[in-house]
């Protein structure tokens, strides 16, 4: 069994995440972000002839590695879309004894200029994790009006100047449409100055406008309940989540079907309640020795949920 690769994508909390999954050799999991393969080569290693793996990504680059793998691999299943449509795809239809999310981007989306995620290398003002589907952030960014802009900066980036900046993004694009991250990082760093020095002034944006392009928030609540329906009783679901907004999702989903909600724990009154989950771990976080050797783990929370069986349930 190998340690966690060091790649050009590092993995983010990859031993809490093969502890947590509690990998059984004959066992069937999905890896819902392939991204370069980090933790998907950790449970394959962790599997026997029998298992299987199954890995979905939107990035086609992402799936051209996947299949690489695939292609010496005979376990490993590799299919391009998003983790959301995880129930349609006919491998899962046996029950699947863990499912992995490690959500948002991977470093080579962040360090390829051409992709359009950096406002640090000037490059296409793309954003897509699959540039073959759906709408561009430049798209968005000339197209939308002003009210919806400034809603999206502000729901999915929590950026508290929203409505300033989505106002200067339409002034701007009156002037020239936005073609490059560049330009957008330069309209936004312009308005709000340099800040700290230490984030730079459009990551908010940034963030709220990829999020908003790839449908990460709508994707993550879909698949959550997919990989739900799709567990067997006893498989584990592991949830990274990058920001608060993912983390806040994944917390209520697990809460709200491992625990009974106040008001009924509050009734007197009997009023039933069934979990269908358990709680496996409150957020887990990068140790120190992770966070010194990679930075990125800085803001990752795992969580972990197991599937009840009906009968353990409702007993
Ligand atoms: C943080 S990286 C995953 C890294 C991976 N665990 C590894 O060890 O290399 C996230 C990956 O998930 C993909 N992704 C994000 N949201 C997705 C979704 N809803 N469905 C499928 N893939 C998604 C991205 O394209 C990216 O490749």
């Amino acid at each position: 069994m190998t340690g966690a690769p060091q790649t050009q994508h590092m993995p983010v909390l990859w031993a809490p995440v093969l502890t947590a999954l509690a990998i059984a050799p004959t066992g069937t999991y999905l890896d819902g972000t392939f991204g370069r393969g980090g933790h998907a080569r950790g449970i394959l290693d962790r599997l026997g002839p029998q298992g299987r793996l199954l890995v979905m990504d939107k990035d086609p680059e992402a799936i051209r590695e996947a299949k690489a793998l695939a292609a010496g691999d005979a376990r490993v299943r590799v299919r391009q879309a998003s983790f959301a449509s995880l129930g349609e795809w006919s491998e899962t239809a046996g029950g699947l004894d863990g499912v992995l999310f490690d959500l948002g981007v991977s470093s080579p989306q962040l360090d390829d200029a051409g992709r359009g995620f950096s406002f640090r290398n000037d490059g296409p003002l793309d954003m897509r994790m699959d540039p073959g589907a759906g709408s561009s952030a430049a798209d968005f960014v000339n197209r939308a009006d002003e009210a919806e802009i400034a809603r999206v900066l502000w729901v999915h980036g929590e950026e508290r100047q929203s409505r300033r900046i989505a106002k200067a993004i339409v002034a701007r694009r009156a002037e020239k449409p936005f073609e490059r991250t560049g330009d957008l990082a330069d309209v936004i760093a312009k308005l709000l100055g340099r800040g700290d020095g230490r984030t730079h002034p459009a990551t908010r944006s940034f963030q709220a406008i990829r999020i908003h392009v790839n449908a990460e928030l709508d994707d993550l609540a879909a698949g959550l309940d997919a990989a739900e329906r799709a567990l067997k009783a006893g498989g584990r679901l592991a949830v990274i989540s990058f920001h608060s907004l993912e983390d806040r999702i994944t917390k209520q989903f697990i809460n709200e079907r491992a625990k009974a909600p106040p008001t009924i724990r509050r009734s007197v009154v009997e009023v039933a309640f069934t979990p269908r989950l358990r709680a496996i771990s409150g957020a887990i976080k990068a140790s120190d020795a992770e966070l010194a050797a990679n930075p990125r783990a800085r803001s990752a929370v795992l969580r972990v949920a197991e599937k009840l069986a009906v009968a353990e349930a409702e007993a």
